[in-house]
């Protein structure tokens, strides 16, 4: 049957009615007229199909594979759709009508330092939107080239060792740590990709080259180990991270909580501008590279502390005045509402990773916190996903400055 797509949700999936009933469509336009098949119908929405596949210049796995939603929409096209999305998101769940919303681009194409493919005997790939059925990827032009030309490899590799079951691969400035798993001899592993990588693991045990690789963003260097999160595009957390410390050069603060503080980056780059900041992340290997790195970069003011940070954030002895949140895609806890409401902070800088889940927290603050800014950065085109930077201030009420 024919439809016209007569919105997107936050998804980039395309919206439209049959019968009053709302169907979502993957990968169509804005205003096209396309012929669709329901593939799934629940009682207050369809899910549907395009019956003729799309074809972009940049991927010729494009219509099945998950990774990319919207990289048939041109790049403007993209940008606006992320604006509006969020537009969308706050004047629905927030008070707020956002206006004017400037983004922040980077490079379209060959971005991403990090992947993980799923490997089922000969096949290397990623899974299908919403499936258990593995694409087959020879090469993903979101990769940067170096993880390209490693697939290639692991594509030889595993036509005759037909035992690996997952493969991470990171390159950070020009160096690449490869992960697997499986139940594959490891001097065979060893023995072919040993000269390729800098460091090699193998189901949890280091068998070759390095433990960890550095990386250097805006003048200071980050070791990140194997299980250590790294954001993904270089040129965006660049670009993220300068707004961060743009914000907080502003703020002239004493003390800083960086909380959800992964390697310790956003802590380091912003210790310049403070007596002392204080990071808090629940992975080890987080806290002991956010270590390492402080020593790396001759930086003496910064503490970091291991855990959930809802638990540690108690039982810490500093009054700061500056907290900057970064966390996962889930948001912020309950708990930590409660926390930073009772705690009534001069400044909230929060870096979310999802329009939702923030604009639920913005709403959830909001009888102590006033929105002050928002700058969004495109930090994964192609895909949905947006990244942008809140500034919230401690309202005229709760203390008078
Ligand atoms: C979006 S990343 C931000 C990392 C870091 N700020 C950066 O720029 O690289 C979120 C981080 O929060 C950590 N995390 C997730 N849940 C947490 C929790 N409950 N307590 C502390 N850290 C958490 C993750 O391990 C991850 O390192």
């Amino acid at each position: 049957m024919k439809v016209k797509i007569i919105d997107y949700d936050h998804q980039g999936r395309g919206i439209a009615k049959i019968n009053n009933k709302i169907v979502f469509i993957p990968k169509v336009k804005l205003n096209e007229e396309v012929s669709i098949d329901i593939v799934n119908s629940k009682k207050n929405y369809s899910l549907g199909k395009r019956c003729n596949p799309l074809k972009v210049k940049y991927c010729p796995y494009y219509n099945e594979c998950g990774g990319c939603q919207i990289g048939h929409l041109t790049y403007n096209e993209q940008l606006e759709f992320k604006k509006n999305t969020i537009k969308n998101i706050f004047s629905k769940y927030t008070n707020y009508n956002l206006e004017n919303l400037d983004i922040l681009k980077t490079k379209q194409y060959n971005y991403r330092n990090k992947v993980t493919f799923h490997i089922k005997k000969d096949k290397i790939g990623y899974y299908e939107e919403r499936s258990n059925n593995l694409i087959s990827i020879d090469k993903c032009n979101l990769l940067d080239s170096n993880i390209i030309n490693l697939t290639a490899s692991l594509n030889s590799f595993i036509k005759v060792h037909k035992k690996l079951t997952k493969a991470i691969i990171k390159s950070l400035d020009g160096k690449i740590m490869l992960i697997l798993e499986g139940k594959e001899d490891k001097e065979s592993i060893k023995e072919f990709f040993s000269f390729l990588v800098s460091s090699l693991y193998y189901n949890n045990e280091l068998i070759s080259g390095v433990p960890a690789l550095m990386i250097e963003v805006l003048s200071k260097k980050f070791m990140v180990r194997k299980d250590s999160f790294f954001q993904v595009n270089k040129e965006g957390i660049s670009l993220i991270y300068k707004e961060v410390i743009d914000l907080v050069k502003e703020l002239n603060s004493n003390i800083i909580y960086d909380l959800y503080c992964g390697t310790g980056t956003i802590s380091l780059l912003v210790s310049d501008y403070a007596k002392k900041v204080i990071g808090i992340e629940v992975i080890e290997d987080g806290v002991m590279d956010a270590k390492s790195n402080a020593k790396l970069n001759n930086i003496t003011n910064t503490e970091f502390y291991l855990g959930d940070v809802s638990k540690v954030i108690n039982k810490l002895k500093y009054v700061p005045d500056t907290i900057i949140l970064d966390p996962p895609r889930s948001g912020i806890s309950k708990d930590l509402i409660d926390f930073l409401l009772s705690l009534k902070v001069k400044n909230i800088i929060y870096i979310s990773c999802n329009p939702l889940t923030l604009a639920r927290d913005i709403n959830l603050l909001d009888s102590e916190y006033k929105l002050k800014s928002i700058k969004l950065v495109d930090e994964f085109p192609n895909t949905y996903h947006l990244e942008s930077i809140t500034l919230l201030k401690l309202r005229k009420k709760a203390y008078n400055n």
